[in-house]
């Protein structure tokens, strides 16, 4: 790991906290089939431990924006660079994020999502950065709530790197 790199959430609080969301999804569904739509590339990591939490009749979607104009800033433009494979009518959805930052991505996914008419939409987001929100959206499934820090690993990047770190870093 690279040593400027600070632990925020480690592999164990990480392992905890995704266990609990799992079995409360799976209490909310009560045996209803779910399918978990996943934000590439960030959320791939937590999605696929999330999923292995999930005691339901599951699968698995994958949906593409663009990333950010620089590395850590959101140019407030989102495109959509590959959509969900299936339609997802009369599905009970479940977008899977890393980071819930300004909101933009998400409120921008949520409206191409309920244009399919989902029988249920919910969201869960394994991290919140709540102070940042500039589009009211909220997730109904939330990791961790952080302050404004710009975190790697777990999935998460700076400029595509560190994605394969088990712990959850700030960078300085
Ligand atoms: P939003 O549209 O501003 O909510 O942006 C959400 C996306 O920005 C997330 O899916 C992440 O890909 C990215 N992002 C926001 N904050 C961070 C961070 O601290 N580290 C890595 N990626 C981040
Ligand atoms: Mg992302």
């Amino acid at each position: 790991m690279a040593a400027d790199l600070k632990v925020l959430f480690s592999r164990d609080q990480i392992a905890a906290r995704v266990a609990e969301m799992g079995r409360q999804i799976t209490v909310d569904f009560a045996g209803e089939p779910v399918v978990l739509v996943g934000v590439l590339k960030g959320a791939a990591i937590f999605l696929s431990d999330l999923a292995r939490q999930i005691k339901l009749d599951s699968s698995f979607d994958f949906i593409a924006v663009s990333s950010y104009g620089n590395q850590r800033q959101n140019s407030g433009e989102v495109k959509l660079l590959k959509d969900v494979d299936q339609s997802m009518e009369d599905k009970n959805v479940i977008l899977v994020e890393d980071i819930l930052d300004t909101g933009l991505t998400l409120a921008y996914l949520k409206n191409i999502l309920l244009a399919h008419h989902p029988r249920s939409f919910r969201i869960a987001a394994l991290l919140d950065k709540k102070c940042r929100r500039q589009q009211s959206i909220h997730a109904d499934y939330t990791g961790f709530e952080i302050s404004d820090e710009f975190v790697v690993g777990y999935g998460m990047d700076y400029a595509e790197r560190y994605r394969n770190l088990p712990d959850i870093c700030i960078v300085p």
